[in-house]
C-alpha cells in the first residue's frame, strides 16, 4: 500500500506541483483532495511553464488517473478552461475524473467572496475572489449543490432556483448590489455539466481498490498549513484543511492507508493576501527575493510577501502532518546572500515561543529569533548531487533538518522537472 501525500508546509506556493509533477512519473493516480482554483501549482517541462488551477498536477504525466476528490470545491467554467488549454497544447486530458461528492462553485459564491472583501476595508483576508469561502460554507450549511447534480439536472435546477433566491436576497439587500439571473445559471451550468457529465465518478472505491493493491496513490494539496482553517494564522486562511488529516475526509481513505507524509517547504518564506508573518522582510532584501524567486502569486498575479524561513512553522507543519520527507525548494534563490538567517523561536512580550501561538494579536506582536549562517555565492541550479553543493548551503540544508528532525529527501534547485538533487529515495 503507497499512499503518498505531498502538502505545503508554509503559507503556499512552496513548489508543490512541481514535485507532484515529479512524482507522478511513478503514480498510478495524482487526487486532489481540498481546496479549488485559490491554487496555483506551477509545472515547467522542457521550459514551458503550465500553472494549474483545479486540475491535479500530475496531469503532464499521461500514465495514472488524475482525480478530483470528493473534499475539493469545482468551479465548472474553470475546470473546462483548464482541459481546453492543455488540449490546445497537445496534452491528453482523458484521464481527469471528478467525484461525484464534489461541491461545485456558483456564481454567487464568487459574487459574495468579492463583495465580502470590497466591503471589509481593513478586516479584509485577501482572498482570491475565486468563491471558495462561500461554497465551502454552504457545504457547512448543508446548502450546497454538488457534481452528482449535474447528473439530472432537474434536481440541479430546483436546488439552483431555491437557494439563488435567498443569495440575492443577500447580494441586493446587504451589499444593495445586482441579482444575479436564474436562467442564465441554468443555461449556463446546463452546458458545463453536459462536458462534464462523462468525467463524473464515484471515486471512493476505485482509490481504496488501488491502495489496496499497493497501487501508488499521491495525495496533492494545495494551499498549505498556515493556510488550514484549523491550525493556520486564523481568520487569514482558507476555508479547508490542507494538512494531512484533510486526505481522509477529503478523499474518504483511512489514515492507516497514508504511508508518506512528504511536505513541500521553500528554503525562505512567502504569503499572499492579509495576516501575520513572523519573520517578513519589508525592505531591499524582501523586495530582491521576490525579484530573484519571480514571487507574484500564480493564480492573481499578486507580488508575494518575502522574508527569511521561519522554523517555528516548519516544525509545527512536520508535527501536525507527521512529515516523513522534506522536500526544499527554490534554495538557488538564496545564492548570493552574505548570511542567511533562519528563525528558531519567536519572542512575544518579553516571553520566548517555540510554537505557534492561537491568537493572531498576540503573534502580531511576535519578534523573530534568528540564528545567522554564512552564506554562498556560487550558481546551484545545474548541481545535480548533493556532494556538488558549496559548503556552507549544506550547512544550511543540514541546520534545518537537525532542527526539524525530520529526514530532508530532495533538493529543488530551479522550476524545471529535471533540477532536483535526490538526497534519498521517497
Ligand atoms: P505551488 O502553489 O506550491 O505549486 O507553487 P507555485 O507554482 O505557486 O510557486 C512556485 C514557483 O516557484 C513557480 O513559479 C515554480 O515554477 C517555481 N519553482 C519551483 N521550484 C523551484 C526551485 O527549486 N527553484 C526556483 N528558482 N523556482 C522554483
Ligand atoms: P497554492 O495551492 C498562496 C490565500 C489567499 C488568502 C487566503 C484565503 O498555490 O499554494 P481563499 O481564496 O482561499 O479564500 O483565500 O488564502 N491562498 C493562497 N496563498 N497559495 C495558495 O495556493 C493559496 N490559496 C489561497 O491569498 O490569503
Ligand atoms: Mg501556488
Amino acid at each position: 500500500m503507497a499512499g503518498y501525500v505531498v502538502v505545503g508546509t508554509q503559507w503556499g506556493d512552496e513548489g508543490k506541483g512541481k514535485i507532484i509533477d515529479v512524482l507522478a512519473d511513478r503514480a498510478d493516480y495524482v487526487v486532489r483532495f481540498q481546496g479549488g482554483n485559490n491554487a496555483g501549482h506551477t509545472v515547467v517541462v522542457n521550459g514551458e511553464k503550465f500553472i494549474l488551477h483545479l486540475l491535479p498536477s500530475g496531469m503532464l504525466h499521461g500514465n495514472g488517473k488524475c482525480i478530483i476528490g470528493p473534499g475539493v470545491v469545482v468551479d465548472p467554467k474553470v475546470l473546462l478552461k483548464e482541459l481546453d488549454t492543455l488540449e490546445e497544447k497537445g496534452a491528453k486530458v482523458d484521464h481527469l475524473f471528478i467525484s461525484d461528492r464534489a461541491h461545485i462553485i456558483m456564481p454567487y459564491h464568487i459574487r459574495i467572496d468579492e463583495l465580502n472583501e470590497e466591503t471589509s476595508g481593513e478586516n479584509k483576508i485577501g482572498t482570491t475572489k475565486r468563491g471558495i469561502g462561500p461554497c465551502y460554507a454552504d457545504k457547512i450549511n448543508r446548502i450546497g449543490i454538488r457534481a452528482v447534480d449535474f447528473l439530472n439536472m432537474d434536481i440541479f435546477a430546483e436546488k439552483l432556483k431555491r437557494f439563488l433566491e435567498k443569495k440575492n436576497q443577500i447580494i441586493t439587500k446587504i451589499y444593495e448590489s445586482e441579482p444575479l439571473s436564474y436562467e442564465k445559471i441554468l443555461a449556463d451550468y446546463t452546458g458545463y455539466a453536459d462536458r462534464l457529465r462523462h468525467r463524473i465518478i464515484d471515486s471512493i472505491p476505485e482509490i481504496n481498490k488501488a491502495l489496496d493493491e499497493d497501487k501508488l496513490v499521491l495525495f496533492e494539496g494545495a494551499q498549505a498549513m498556515m493556510l488550514d482553517i484549523n491550525y493556520g494564522t486564523y481568520p487569514y486562511v482558507t476555508s479547508s484543511s490542507p494538512t494531512t488529516g484533510g486526505v481522509t475526509t477529503g478523499v474518504g481513505v483511512s489514515p492507516r492507508k497514508i504511508t508518506k507524509g512528504i511536505g513541500v517547504m521553500k528554503a525562505y518564506t512567502t504569503r499572499v493576501g492579509e495576516g501575520p508573518f513572523v519573520t517578513e522582510l519589508n525592505d531591499e532584501l524582501g523586495e530582491k527575493l521576490r525579484q530573484i524567486g519571480g514571487e507574484y502569486g500564480a493564480t492573481t498575479g499578486r507580488p508575494r510577501r518575502c522574508g527569511w524561513l521561519d522554523l517555528v512553522v516548519g516544525k509545527y507543519a512536520v508535527d501536525i502532518n507527521g512529515l516523513t520527507d522534506i522536500v526544499i525548494t527554490k534554495i538557488d534563490v538564496l545564492s548570493g546572500l552574505d548570511t542567511v538567517k533562519i528563525c528558531v523561536a519567536y519572542e512575544i512580550d518579553g516571553k520566548r515561543y517555540d510554537y505557534v501561538p492561537a491568537s493572531t494579536e498576540i503573534l502580531y506582536r511576535a519578534k523573530p529569533i534568528y540564528e545567522e549562517l554564512p552564506g554562498w555565492k556560487e550558481d546551484i541550479s545545474q548541481m545535480k548531487t548533493y556532494e556538488e553543493l558549496p559548503e556552507n548551503c549544506k550547512k544550511y540544508i543540514k541546520r534545518m533538518e537537525e532542527f526539524l528532525n525530520c529526514p530532508i529527501s530532495v533538493v529543488s534547485v530551479g522550476p524545471d522537472r529535471s533540477q532536483n538533487i535526490h538526497i534519498r529515495e521517497i
